[in-house]
């Protein structure tokens, strides 16, 4: 398993019954995590002072509840970039700090690569992956179909006093988007993907990776330069393993492609690992 590396700001302080206890920056929050079944050392909110949980409601959904004032945003850095967060519903931060692991091989590769990269980064969220591809010199195209998380990507992109100019900012459904860009005749060195198990475009377009996957996985091919530098697919759907992965990209990118994948990780300070899903890359010669 691959573990988040460089992280002072962010840390899992300790999990069980089905929730974690993190720290983000000055503030500790208590969430659902999935992948925790097992029982706590003891009870998560006895370990410290907890600034809001988030509860799940029976009705589906949740809500945050505070023990104490948490700003609407605040922030956190991870090698010496900042990052915008805000409690949002789906127990939501703006952040997925497993991520880390995939950040550090992106920026190396386009550091390493000696050359201007373009990337695509589809269902790009609040644009975390954007900014540490912008930082390492590539220019992004950033998609993602709901409009809020477009102009978080673009807050995230200023307060890190990057280029805005460098990223274009899609605010479109990621299948027909591509498919567009092909018509286009437009073309990426690299192409990210973290899509969720089911989500939404902004026409409605349904999304469900278990039948979707295949065929955006086609256009991402097609869509790939004549010199591809990487392609990074992060799932967090449950019982998608390193190998299924592994297969998808295996079948749908040109025979030169070099494909890895693995679990991604948390240390936590009870000192297990916290698995926070899956990624597979593609590299090039
Ligand atoms: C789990 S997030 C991705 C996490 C992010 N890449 C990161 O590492 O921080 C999934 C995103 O996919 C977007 N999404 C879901 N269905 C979509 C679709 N059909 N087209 C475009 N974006 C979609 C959602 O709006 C959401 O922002």
């Amino acid at each position: 398993m691959k573990i988040a590396p460089d992280w002072t700001e962010y840390s899992v302080i300790a999990t069980g019954d089905g929730e974690k206890l993190e720290r983000w920056g000055k503030y500790t929050f208590i969430r659902p995590d999935p992948q925790v079944i097992w029982r706590p050392a003891r009870p998560l909110a006895g370990v410290c002072k907890v600034d809001a949980v988030y509860e799940r409601s029976r009705e589906g959904g949740g809500r945050w509840k505070y023990f104490s004032p948490v700003p609407e945003q605040f922030s956190v850095s991870w090698r010496g970039l900042s990052f915008s967060l805000k409690l949002m519903g789906f127990k939501h931060t703006g952040l997925f700090p497993e991520q880390a692991v995939n950040w550090d091989r992106m920026s190396r590769l386009i550091e390493g690569a000696g050359r201007q990269v373009s990337v695509l980064n589809l269902f790009g969220y609040t644009g975390a992956a954007s900014v540490v591809c912008l930082r390492a010199g590539a220019t992004v195209c950033h998609v993602d179909g709901a409009k809020a998380m477009v102009e978080r990507a673009g807050e995230n992109v200023r307060r890190n006093g990057l280029d805005s100019s460098r990223m274009r900012y899609i605010v479109d459904d990621c299948f027909k988007f591509t498919q567009r860009e092909l018509r286009r005749g437009h073309r990426y060195d690299a192409v990210i993907l973290d899509p969720p198990s089911f989500g939404r475009g902004p026409s409605g377009e349904k999304w469900k990776i278990e039948e979707g996957i295949g065929d955006l996985m086609s256009l991402v091919a097609e869509v790939l330069s004549d010199n591809p530098l990487f392609v990074c697919l992060n799932s967090y759907t449950t019982g998608l393993q390193p190998g299924v992965m592994a297969n998808i990209l295996r079948l749908s990118l040109p025979a030169g492609a070099r494909i890895d994948s693995d679990e991604i990780g948390l240390p936590t300070e009870e000192g297990l690992v916290l698995p926070q899903g899956c990624t597979a890359f593609a590299t090039f010669d």
